[in-house]
């Protein structure tokens, strides 16, 4: 409903609901606002946005607006108001703006002790009895400094949801506190850095500043103590004035040399977005501004773990095999031998001969020409990407049964969905931004939770409802909770009519899923499992996310389609908050797939055998294209053993060890008569290459990522490429074009004109449509309309409608027996992205997670005489690895579960060539081994700085309520007039 409001004798339009502050940041009146942070809300610590509504003083942040309401922001009343609520933070904070890495021209506290033209303190700077705690390895917390805004606060417990910070209101000398008081390096800290991000003052800094932002900052302590003291001894004379007039100087020559570009990070496919503030070569920090995916969020990988991009490790000279050895080579050289091995094997054994492996770590315009290179120079659809290790059944599943491969909808849907359902996805550790949404709205907004997953990760101890099925049933389970509500009319039948075909032939294939056979096979109780299907039935709205909990089994495709099926039965697409979310692991896993690096299609999910299809890109390529399909990862490998596969050329890919069974995968790399690996470190699977390009990561170039929810994001150019490496797309261009391509491509903008022309998908992705932060979530029309939420107006098949598809009971083909008698599960850790290739180059995190380890549970600990630290064999049919053990409350039972951060004993030396039947996407998660006490004891593998030992302190939010109960506290000028507020706000 639209209201007005006289803002300072001006009428505003506004919205009801609003806060008073927001309306009042949209008119010319300014108004000081500390504690206020629109993505926070109203957290009403500060006071100093006072203003006068219908003749009393308030706080125009805790204050919701109403129809004709007067507002007056400037009175004497209101500016000694807030005057008196500054001159209070001012007691908890020393302006030494000159010589403070956070005068950048953004400090709050500086602005808006110049916005208060602030002369002289009435209350004193006063001391806290504590010391700078800089026990984590990223970030800082000055007391001194503190001003006690609780904006870091309601960052951790209300928006990442970690629960660890809180201000001990009641103290004579209140302070933030980690875990309520322990050090913050040995607290539940996951050092995601909202906290530092929303700080408004140097209080949380990141230590990558420290000493590094401003010109006099890297001055001797002992030197910079003096200047302050000078600051102090002359202010009683000056005022602040000149004071701050100086330090606004300062900051301005900042801006001279330090850059703040905009990337998108290069972690995991959750896609946030964030500026790199940069000195030269150094990172000063990142600063997530207002991503349309994360906001203000980042997790530790995305806000603190770029020293890859530094590393002394990076490869920067072309490397080329000789007699055994590598020596290096100059570019020319190398791309020379390429051309010629490429031509020699081709004209030999035929196109096919050949294979491509596109990275999902890289940009979509370098994967649309690694495809392209494929198909139009080499001739052979022999093309893939690391998609087919995770979530190519997610994609089966979803084209089975919608027709998009794609997220149904954003994740503002999963913040808005009344039930979530989280199958096999450790999401927290995952895609930790993508599940703050959700700790947030389960935990603030009544959103209800079920989680399935062999682990008691955060997500499932969060949960209403932690479903704990047996490994590989959670077919057996969606397929009968999906009859169970169709049997007792729980459906949606109006729905079904007009939107879905093939209920019949669904309802016939799923008769054998009763509850008693779901409950026998899953060994959940037929209770539980009603439960749920009665909670899917209530809610309005149910979304499900799963990853390669589900995925990476013999029947990831099925259940895939399975969860697609349960959301069709129960009418959960085509409105918000609803729909299918297979969480996409890689930065741009989405993206190289969407770009046509697959085996079977070209960009935007062509195929290769629609004549159509191959007419338009051969008249744009101009070229003859293959028309069968290609190999894919999985059988490539085959085919290397086979003798068909000569050569590979693979991007950015750890192959060697991602790939399941590892000790086969290596076997056939060794078999390659000529291995081309591009990569920024020397992986291990270099070691098997007989050409190594160095290339450069996503901080050195242009391009665009695709993250989880189809959105398309531009990243800028932070660094030149380190001297020696080249961005991939460029050496791509390289070898097309020694193979005669004459590729013509300035500049990646120019390589998406070309994708937009020739696939439909994508026909309206212009760069200028992405500029800065803008964002498009494909399919995007011609005018650049794009679809957030897929299936608004039907489903993406002919005739626009979804099909449910039938299913059957599987089995996992691989079981526990006598000798391989303990199930191994295994995933990722928050703090390292897969093996660890880059996450290992930031000291931080390699001293809080050093190396990989088996968790087992303390009943098999106990019976196996092992503890945490013990040495221990693990052994499957395939290969074996030595690993220590963590006992952990976290698995049960003859469940073990291995995090796949190690190279030098990754996972996959223990899984097997077995896979998903539709996909060949291996069954990483069906794997059985027998465990062997090393009798060697060693140190736990968490050290005790690591988070997981913390104990968090849940708590409302800041708790403002709290300091107002304060015998001290008066609200200023309540001696005048009556202070209204607001509930306190969540910030949406
Ligand atoms: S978890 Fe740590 S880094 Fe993240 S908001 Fe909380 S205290 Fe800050
Ligand atoms: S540390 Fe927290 S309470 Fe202190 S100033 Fe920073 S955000 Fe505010
Ligand atoms: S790793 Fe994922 S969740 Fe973390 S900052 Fe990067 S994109 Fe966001
Ligand atoms: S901005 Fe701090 S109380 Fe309103």
């Amino acid at each position: 409903m639209a209201l007005t409001v006289i803002v300072d004798g001006m009428a505003q339009q506004a919205d009801s609901g609003q806060l008073l502050i927001d309306l009042v940041n949209r008119t010319p009146s300014k108004l000081p606002q500390v504690c206020y942070h629109p993505q926070l809300g109203a957290i009403q610590t500060c006071d100093t946005c006072m203003v006068e509504v219908d003749g009393k003083l308030v706080r125009a942040c805790g204050t919701q607006i109403s129809d004709g309401m007067k507002v007056v922001t400037k009175s004497v009343a209101v500016h000694a108001a807030q005057r008196e609520a500054f001159d209070r933070i001012l007691k908890n904070h020393l302006l030494y703006c000159t010589v403070c890495d956070n005068n950048n021209g953004n400090c709050v506290v500086h602005n808006t002790t110049k916005q208060l033209a602030i002369e002289h303190q009435n209350i004193p700077f006063t001391t806290k009895p504590y010391e700078v705690d800089n026990s984590n390895a990223f970030y800082r917390y000055d007391p001194q400094q503190c001003i006690l805004c609780g904006r870091c606060v309601e960052a951790c417990q209300n928006v990442q949801v970690n629960e660890t910070l809180s201000i001990n209101w009641e103290d004579p000398h209140p302070r933030v506190q980690w875990d309520g008081g322990a050090k913050i390096g040995e607290s539940s800290c996951v050092s995601c850095g909202h906290c530092v991000t929303v700080c408004p003052c140097n209080a949380l800094m990141e230590k990558t500043m420290l000493g590094h932002a401003g010109f006099m900052t890297s001055l001797p302590k002992n030197v910079l103590d003096g200047m302050i003291d000078i600051v102090k001894g002359i202010e009683p004379e000056t005022g602040y004035g000149p004071i701050m007039g100086l330090s606004t100087v300062e900051a301005d020559m900042r801006e001279s040399r330090i850059r703040r570009t905009k990337t998108v990070c290069t972690y995991c496919g959750v896609g946030c977005s964030f500026d790199v503030w940069t000195k030269d070569r150094h990172i000063l920090k990142v600063e997530p501004q207002d991503g349309p995916t994360n906001g203000i969020s980042t997790c530790i990988k995305g806000k603190f773990a770029w020293d890859f991009v530094n590393s002394p490790d990076r490869l920067t000279t072309p490397l080329i095999r000789e007699n055994g050895k590598f020596r290096e080579a100059s570019w020319d050289e190398a791309l020379d031998l390429i051309a010629r091995r490429f031509t020699e094997i081709k004209s030999k054994n035929g196109p096919d001969s050949l294979a491509f492996v596109s990275s999902s770590k890289c940009t979509n315009e370098e994967g649309y020409l690694m495809q392209k290179l494929s198909r139009a120079v080499i001739g052979t659809n022999n093309m893939d990407n690391c998609s087919r290790y995770c979530q190519a059944p997610a994609t089966v599943g979803l084209f089975r049964t919608v027709g998009y491969g794609g997220d149904s909808g954003s994740i503002g849907d999963i913040a808005r969905a009344k039930l979530v359902i989280i199958i096999g996805s450790n999401t927290a550790e995952s895609h930790p931004v993508l599940a703050t949404r959700v700790k947030r709205a389960h935990k603030l907004h009544g959103q209800k939770l079920i989680v399935s997953d062999l682990r008691e990760n955060e997500m499932a101890r969060r949960a209403d409802i932690h479903l704990h099925p047996k490994p590989s049933t959670d077919l057996i389970w969606l397929c009968a909770v999906s009859r169970y509500l169709i049997d007792n009319n729980l459906h949606k039948p109006a729905f079904l009519n007009q939107w879905v075909n093939g209920l019949e032939e669904y309802k016939k294939s799923v008769e054998p899923f009763t509850m008693e056979f779901a409950s026998e096979k899953t060994g959940i109780s037929v209770e539980t499992l009603k439960k749920v299907a009665h909670m899917i039935a209530q809610a309005d709205t149910t979304c499900i996310l799963w990853a390669m909990g589900v995925t990476q089994h013999t029947m990831g495709s099925d259940t895939s389609t399975a969860m697609s099926n349960l959301l069709l039965v129960s009418g959960n697409y085509m409105r918000p908050g609803t729909g299918a979310y297979p969480l996409r692991g890689h930065n741009n896993v989405q993206g190289a797939s969407d770009h046509g690096s697959m085996p079977n299609n070209l960009p935007g999910y062509q195929s290769v055998d629609n004549p159509e299809v191959r007419a338009r890109y051969e008249a744009g390529w101009n070229v003859k294209l293959p028309s069968t399909k290609g190999l894919d990862n999985h059988q490539m490998i085959d085919a290397i053993h086979e003798g068909k596969l000569k050569s590979m050329y693979v991007i950015g890919e750890e192959i060697s060890v991602v790939d399941s069974n590892a000790n086969y995968v290596e076997d056939a790399l060794k078999k390659l008569e000529f291995l081309v690996i591009q990569d920024i470190f020397f992986s291990h699977s270099c070691e098997f290459a007989d050409v190594v390009l160095p290339a450069s990561p996503s901080l050195e170039k242009e391009g665009t990522f695709t993250s989880t929810e189809r959105r398309i994001q531009r990243l800028y150019q932070v660094f030149e490429p380190l001297k020696g490496s080249r961005p991939d797309w460029i050496i791509i261009k390289d070898i097309a074009n020694r193979l005669g391509a004459k590729w013509n491509y300035p500049h990646p903008s120019e390589i998406y004109r070309e994708i937009a022309a020739l696939t439909p998908m994508f026909a309206g992705v212009t760069y200028e449509r992405l500029e800065g932060y803008k964002s498009l979530q494909w399919p995007v029309a011609e005018d650049g309309s794009d679809q957030p939420l897929l299936y608004t107006k039907q489903f993406f098949f002919p005739d626009g409608k979804a099909k449910l598809f039938p299913l059957t009971p599987k089995e996992a083909t691989e079981q526990t027996n006598q000798e391989f008698d303990l199930h191994l599960n295994n995933g990722r850790l928050l703090e390292h992205f897969h093996e660890g290739n880059l996450t290992y180059q930031t000291a931080g995190i390699r001293a809080n997670t050093p190396d990989t380890f088996v968790e087992i549970s303390a009943e098999l600990a106990k019976k196996r005489h092992v503890q945490s630290g013990s040495w221990v064999q693990l052994i499957s049919r395939y290969g074996q690895v030595r690993v220590r053990v963590l006992v952990s409350d976290r698995v049960t039972g003859r469940e073990l579960y291995m995090p796949m951060n190690s190279v030098s004993s990754p996972i996959n030396r223990l899984t097997s060539s077995q896979t998903d039947q539709p996909t060949h996407t291996p069954a990483y998660k069906e794997t059985s081994v027998k465990m062997i006490s090393l009798d060697d004891q060693g140190e736990s593998p968490l050290p005790r700085g690591n988070s997981r030992w913390g104990h968090p302190t849940p708590q409302s939010g800041v708790e403002v309520a709290r300091k107002w109960n304060r015998p001290d506290y008066r609200a200023p000028g309540s001696g005048l007039v009556q202070i209204q507020t607001v509930q306190q706000s969540t910030g949406d």
